[in-house]
This record gives structure tokens, C-alpha cells and sequence, in this order.
């Protein structure tokens, strides 16, 4: 069971009460200008640092870190950074942990839950962008020879999510907003998942009502009470896809990712708005076994929660977040082929998640209003 902390202060407590002697820091470029770095550095612990890792890490970079822990004989690994920072400290406890070793994190296995033998290794994850909410999720994301990879297995998900929102302050104007994305559109998606459950849906209603509240404070008045609450807001969301996991908005955005170079929040905030118009005027077409006046009814609790009147409002309320952003959507270089690639690039085990069946006729005809 996860324990979910407030405040950079209560990490010693945790090295203490894991009995941390050398400590495996994995962090990414921004942490030595972080605002928690002397906290971190005054831990009483020796200190082996890994940051030679990119943002949307590569299994070669996972390697890297493998081999150092490895050769260092740490007793415990803390993550400090956004979600690529924690995806990397999760594979390399994976690897460490697991039997078949770094083949755990590639195919064919990557999509098995191996058996983690060989004892524990404390996990913390102080996450430093409010969006992926991987700091309480059981996956890792990482690319393999160009394809995305999504390790999930039960015991990478971090023992310990220290939460101190003082962190976003350094955080760049425009990640703050794709983070803040993923986030809503986390918390939306897990919502009217298919394997939403009565737990999962009370974190998603928490993160969108509180991301629709605090949204303008915490992007355009740095305001520090907004900040906490989206960071909170962020884990509620990572709490709520680790139940559903993710659907339709998430599966169209990795190629879009790719080929347009529009980072994660950004990306899956670009699709949402029109697969949800989409969902609301086709229930004929629900696949959740719940049926189609329970999906209908998700669709008015989510809106009631970002103060619409209704679930066509919700959409336009969404769509004015972007615009009040400036976030744009992608503009294609050859429209046809680009649209091809991108409807046959949508991983199909993905969109079961979906409430709505999205065929591929229906992928194309999506993609031709996301990209410009
Ligand atoms: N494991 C999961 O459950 C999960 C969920 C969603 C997304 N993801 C993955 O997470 C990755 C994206 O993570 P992300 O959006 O948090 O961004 P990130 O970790 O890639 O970081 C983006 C950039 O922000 C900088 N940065 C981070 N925190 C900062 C701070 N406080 N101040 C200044 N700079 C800072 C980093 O140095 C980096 O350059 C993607 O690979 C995505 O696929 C994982």
C-alpha cells in the first residue's frame, strides 16, 4: 500500500524509517535548480546520482541507469522529477528486481507482469511537474527501438509519493500547462473509462473539480495555493488511471507526440475534445457493459463538475481552457498521408477502455479535425 506525504521535510523521516544507507537518485536536468535540492542534499545518506536519461526516455537510457545501481549497491531509489524521471527509477527497480532482468521492459514481455524476486528496494518518487500522476501509478513509459513501451507491473509503483508543490515554481509556463493537461484529461478519461470502478471515480471527479477550479491562479498568477492544489489534483488523476487506466484521447496522442513533436499533455489534450462531441452525439455506440444511460450519465456528472450545464457546455469549456492557453492544435506537412498514419497508429487494446466504439473509419474522420 502506497503512503501518499505532504512536504520535502518528511523525506529524512522516510530514508530513516527504510533504513536507507546509499541512496539511488534518479533525476533529470532541471534538479539542480530545483527549489528542494538543499533539502534533498542535506538527507542524511550517501548519494549516487543518475541523470543521463531525456524527457520520453529510451530503453538505452534505462540500461545506463541499470548498470550503475547495479555496480553501486544502493539500498533504495528515489525519483525526482517529472513523469520521465519516475518512469526511469521504475524501470530500473523492475530490472534490478526482476528475474529476466532488463527483458522484463522489452517485448515480448513488457506487456506480461513478471514476478519481481530478490527482495524490496524502497521506492520514493517526489514528482517536480503536477500532470502524469506517475508517482502513484503502476506503469512506466519508455521507447524501444521507436515504439512506445508500457511496462505495468505491481511493483513498480512507488512505496512512498512525497508531494511539495513549492517544486512547480521553477517549472517553464508552457510544460505547466501540457502537465496540467494530462492531468484533466486523466482525470475525465479514467472517469468514462470501462473499468472505471466507485473508488476510481471519486479520484477523477476530485482532479477535474479541482483542476476547472484552481486552473487560471496556478498558469497565469503563479498563485502558490493554486499550485498545491494541482498538484494534488495531478495525483488524484494518477490514482484514478492506475484503477481504469487511460482510453481513446490517450491512444490517439502518442503518434501525434511523435510525429509533430507536441509533448504528452499537449498531444492528448488536442484529441480529447473531439472524441468526447463524438461520444455525446453517438450513445448508440456505448460498449460499456454498464450500457448507454449509464455512460450518458458519467458525461452530466463531468460536466456538473466543471460547472456545465450540460455535456456539449463541458466540451466548450474544455476547448476554452486551450484557447485562453494558446495551446494549438497540430498543422500537417502532407495532410492525407499524415491522417493515414496517424489512424493506423492507434493501439486497438487501447480503445476497449473506450465507452464508445471508435472504428477506423471513425479514427481518420477524428484525426481530420485534430490536425489542422
Ligand atoms: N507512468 C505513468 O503513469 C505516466 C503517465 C502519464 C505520462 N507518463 C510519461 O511521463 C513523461 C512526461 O512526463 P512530464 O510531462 O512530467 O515531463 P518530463 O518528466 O518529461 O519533464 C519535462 C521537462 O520539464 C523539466 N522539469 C520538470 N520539472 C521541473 C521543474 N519543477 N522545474 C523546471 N523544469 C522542470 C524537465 O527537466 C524536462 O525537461 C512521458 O514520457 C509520458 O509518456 C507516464
Amino acid at each position: 500500500m502506497q503512503q501518499i506525504l505532504n512536504g520535502i521535510d518528511k523525506l529524512q523521516e522516510i530514508l530513516k524509517a527504510v533504513n536507507c544507507r546509499k541512496l539511488f537518485m534518479v533525476t533529470d536536468s532541471s534538479y539542480p535548480f530545483l527549489n528542494i535540492k538543499g533539502e534533498i542534499e542535506q538527507a542524511d545518506v550517501k548519494k549516487v546520482c543518475f541523470s543521463d536519461f531525456s524527457p520520453n526516455p529510451l530503453f538505452e537510457d534505462v540500461c545506463k541507469g541499470i548498470d550503475l545501481f547495479t555496480c553501486q549497491e544502493c539500498d533504495a531509489i528515489l525519483a525526482v522529477g517529472g513523469g520521465s524521471s519516475i518512469d526511469v527509477a521504475k524501470c530500473i527497480k523492475l530490472a534490478v528486481l526482476a528475474t529476466q532482468g532488463r527483458d522484463a521492459l522489452i517485448p515480448p514481455l513488457v506487456s506480461e507482469q513478471v514476478a519481481i524476486q530478490g527482495g524490496r528496494i524502497p521506492f520514493i518518487a517526489i514528482p517536480t511537474t503536477a500532470g502524469t500522476g506517475s508517482e502513484s501509478t503502476h506503469n512506466a513509459v519508455m521507447y524501444y527501438q521507436g515504439s512506445k513501451q508500457t511496462v505495468t507491473n505491481d511493483g513498480v509503483l512507488p512505496d512512498y509519493a512525497l508531494l511539495e508543490p513549492k517544486v512547480l515554481a521553477t517549472l517553464p509556463l508552457y510544460q505547466k500547462k501540457c502537465t496540467m493537461l494530462d492531468a484533466l484529461c486523466q482525470g475525465i478519461e479514467s472517469w468514462w473509462s470501462v473499468n472505471s470502478t466507485d473508488e476510481s471515480k471519486d479520484y477523477s471527479k476530485t482532479a477535474v473539480q479541482l483542476i476547472t477550479r484552481y486552473w487560471r491562479s496556478y498558469i497565469f498568477d503563479n498563485d502558490a495555493h493554486a499550485a498545491a492544489q494541482i498538484m494534488n489534483a495531478a495525483n488524484y488523476a494518477g490514482r484514478a488511471i492506475n484503477i481504469s487506466a487511460t482510453t481513446a484521447a490517450h491512444a490517439m496522442s502518442y503518434k501525434i507526440t511523435s510525429l509533430y513533436r507536441l509533448p504528452h499533455g499537449h498531444a492528448v489534450a488536442v484529441c480529447l475534445p473531439e472524441i468526447w462531441d463524438y461520444m455525446i452525439s453517438h450513445p448508440e455506440k456505448c460498449i460499456d457493459p454498464r450500457g448507454k444511460e449509464y455512460m450518458q450519465n458519467i458525461f452530466s456528472l463531468i460536466s456538473e463538475s466543471m460547472g456545465a450545464s450540460d455535456p456539449l457546455q463541458a466540451v466548450s469549456l474544455f476547448r476554452n481552457i486551450m484557447k485562453e492557453m494558446e495551446m494549438k492544435n497540430p498543422v500537417a506537412v502532407n495532410r492525407d498521408p499524415e491522417l493515414t498514419q496517424l489512424a493506423g497508429s492507434v493501439n486497438p487494446v487501447r480503445l476497449r477502455n473506450n465507452p464508445v466504439l471508435l472504428d477506423s473509419e471513425t479514427l481518420l474522420n477524428l484525426y481530420e479535425l485534430i490536425v489542422i
